[in-house]
């Protein structure tokens, strides 16, 4: 191995200068009630003294137990946060804090930027932590440069490193498949390590969902315990790393995938990582999942304060077959139903290969003229003078072989040297990488809705995982895939929506298969599974709310399941409410139901979207569930019961109500009700304090199997 050189000695010693005035200076990174300290140890290293509920820095402890970004290679035992092998070959970092600073940008988001340095190799590591202050969050992220001779190897790169020491460790995590995403499963962290990771590059939540909550000292509930729950904004593969020492502490590593990943990285160039998005309550998991609620509509998510339209789908009912006569038709029907948008799914685009089936034509995002003879402005005008808004699936990232896109560029598609085509819904990825691939992907979307702009909405899909993943672009490089794929796309929005700020677009990718604040803050909602099957998505829906606001989850009434028209109704109302199922095959009472549903929905999407959430009664726990939305002033609330599959004879206790004013007097009024129907709500229509509500509770669940109720709570 090569000797340090002199100038390396040099800033080796003024580095350990530095650190001596650094030392035991403590770094309080906090928010209201949230406080993550850090103290600079005598040696210059960075290590963890506090995390929890917000306290005084003078009462956190000095002592230095425990590595805040722990490096590999040298004297660290477990898992490190951060592992690089240099230009000369010596696989050890050792971080030094050279600096820090603390930056309030609007007043509430506090900004703690620590820079830390090797003394003898050129490597700078800024661990940059944001304090949300108002809303309990805060982010992690990290930067890493060099400035050797070569390229150096990062084979880890963790977002954020944890640590924890409680009596006990409960983890939830949320994992599945293609229409079955978010199931929930908790289970205690023993000695060793757990890992939840994608390796998926796209679609890359479809197994595991990028998102924890983490129980200390004994499981949590909605209203008691000390829960973390944290998420890694990231579209691509990802690795949430829990280690449990010898001493039975805890460290949490969440970050981009090491797998098949080692970075590398040429000197002055900065690899950065996600941000890892995290709160603490101690208070359960429901101040947790207001917390990060709050924080998405203000700073995760485009236009997170803002409405969301209403809309009828075309996918359910109409599959690839449609026509503009057929269109034409729909968008009569989405004007009769009473929503604000129709938006046209797959199937649109293709002329040499017309896209019929799964089979073409992705890459070829030109009109198909049989389908549509006069083109996406027909379209546009005829939703118009039908007074609906129009919305456009596309899909970007993807190529079929058979696509004159495939053919005039076989170079842009992510695919193994020397080894068959590997196809999954039979499609191929685009190679992101490539900055040609980047403009074509751009103009794709930029083209829409600039020549356009009648589109008022878009739908962005992504259906496979990368199999075979090799970039003809990358060549020796391979190994940079998993990670430069993701900053591609992420190039990619940032150019579109400097151009295109605000159009709403729906993030979906095979069901849920991306659902990642990473991706969201280009995206107004995402598309949480394609299973639309009522009492499934009593569940997923369940799942995906524990990190992400009803806003932003598009829940639509279809034909999947058999539930009642209203039970399916009542379900995605919980959410962004849309339709997608034959309109024209409703009876006269199904459709004067739905319309009514359309108003009490546009009515009180307000409180539903930006309203504090409180899971009541949880479906995992018995056949039944209950949810509500509450508005800041604690004015308007709705509540939400549903009944499943009861046991033979079960006798439901009223439900205790949360998040009101225990003072106010409320008027309780159940709406949605199915003409001809009896309410569901026993007191339905009286009024009653707070305090009764919160304390005593009301019968908002049914009887039978499949029955819900909407309850519209007022203050008098
Ligand atoms: C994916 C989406 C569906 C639909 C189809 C179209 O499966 O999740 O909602 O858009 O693609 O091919």
């Amino acid at each position: 191995m090569r000797k340090p050189c002199l100038s390396c000695l040099l800033l080796s010693s003024i580095l350990l200068a530095c650190s001596g005035l650094l030392a035991q200076q403590k770094i309080d990174v906090h928010t209201r009630n949230m406080s993550l300290v850090l103290t600079i140890g005598p040696n210059g290293k960075l290590y963890q003294s506090y995390l929890g509920t917000r306290v005084a820095v003078s009462s956190t402890p000095s002592d230095t137990l425990v590595e805040s970004y722990a490096q590999g290679g040298g004297s660290y035992l477990f898992e490190p946060a951060i592992r690089i092998v240099h230009a000369d070959g010596n696989p050890s970092l050792d971080l030094r804090v050279a600096s820090w600073g603390t930056d309030s940008t609007d007043g509430n988001i506090r900004v703690t930027s620590i820079v830390m340095k090797d003394p003898v190799y050129p490597v700078t590591v800024v661990l940059e932590l944001k304090s949300y202050v108002r809303e309990n969050v805060i982010t992690s992220g990290v930067r890493i440069s060099h400035a050797e001779k070569e390229p150096v190897r990062v084979s880890n790169f963790a977002s954020s490193m944890l640590h924890f020491h409680a009596d006990s460790y409960w983890l939830t995590q949320w994992h599945g498949d293609w229409a079955r995403e978010m199931q929930m499963d908790e289970s205690r962290l023993t000695s060793g390590i757990k890992i939840i990771d994608s390796k998926l590059g796209t679609r890359a939540d479809m197994y595991q969902t990028p998102a924890f909550l983490l129980s200390l000292n004994g499981k949590s509930t909605e209203e008691t315990g000390e829960v973390l729950a944290g998420t890694l904004g990231w579209s691509g593969s990802f690795q949430l790393l829990f280690e449990v020492d010898e001493k039975d502490r805890l460290s949490v590593l969440p970050g981009m995938n090491p797998y098949a990943s080692d970075y590398v990285l040429d000197p002055g160039k900065t690899l950065k990582t996600p941000e890892f998005i995290f709160t603490y309550s101690d208070g359960g998991r429901g101040r947790a999942s207001r917390n990060l609620h709050d924080w998405a509509r203000s700073y995760g998510v485009l236009d997170g304060k803002g409405p969301r339209m209403t809309l009828l789908n075309n996918w359910e009912s109409t599959q690839f077959e449609f026509n503009e006569q057929k269109l034409d038709t729909l968008f009569s029907e989405t004007r009769k139903l009473g929503a604000d948008m129709f938006l046209l799914d797959d199937g649109w685009f293709g002329n040499k290969y017309p896209r019929n089936d799964d089979h073409t034509s992705l890459g070829d995002w030109q009109e198909d003229r049989a389908k549509l003879p006069h083109g996406i402005a027909m379209l546009e005008k005829d939703a118009a003078e039908k007074g609906v808004k129009f919305g456009i699936w596309v899909e970007p990232e993807m190529v079929s072989p058979k696509s004159e896109l495939y053919g005039k560029h076989p170079e842009w598609v992510l695919k193994l040297p020397n080894r068959a085509e590997n196809y999954f819904r039979n499609q191929l990825v685009l190679d992101l990488v490539n900055p040609a691939v980047q403009d074509f992907v751009f103009r794709t979307v930029d083209d829409l809705l600039t020549q356009h702009t009648g589109i008022a909405y878009l739908k962005w899909d992504c259906n496979r995982m990368m199999t075979n993943a090799y970039s003809p672009y990358l060549g020796s490089r391979q190994s940079n895939l998993y990670i430069d794929y993701v900053a591609g796309l992420y190039a990619v929005l940032e150019r579109l929506r400097a151009k295109h700020p605000s159009v709403p677009m729906m993030l979906c990718s095979g069901g849920g298969g991306r659902t990642d604040y990473g991706a969201l803050k280009y995206f107004t909602e995402f598309w949480p599974s394609d299973n639309t099957d009522a009492v499934e998505r009593v569940y997923i829906q369940w799942g995906y709310s524990y990190f992400f606001p009803a806003n932003t989850i598009a829940c639509h009434i279809t034909s999947w399941g058999k539930e009642p028209l209203k039970f399916r109704t009542d379900v995605a109302m919980m959410g962004r409410l849309g339709y997608d199922l034959d309109v024209s095959k409703m009876t006269e009472k199904e459709l004067g139901f739905s319309q009514q549903a359309l108003k009490d929905y546009r009515r009180l999407s307000a409180v539903i979207g930006q309203g504090d959430l409180y899971r009541l009664l949880a479906p995992y726990d018995a056949q039944r569930a209950a949810l509500m939305y509450v508005d800041s002033d604690k004015k308007k609330a709705v509540l939400f019961g549903y009944v499943l599959h009861p046991r033979y004879g079960s006798v439901w206790a009223p439900v205790k109500l949360q998040g009101l004013d225990g003072a106010r007097t409320y008027r309780v009024k159940e709406i949605n009700r199915y003409p001809g129907t009896p309410a569901v709500l026993a007191e339905d229509g009286r009024t009653f304090t707070g305090e009764y509500l919160m304390k005593t509770g009301i019968g908002v669940l049914g009887k039978k199997e499949l029955t819900s109720a909407v309850v519209e709570i007022t203050a008098e």
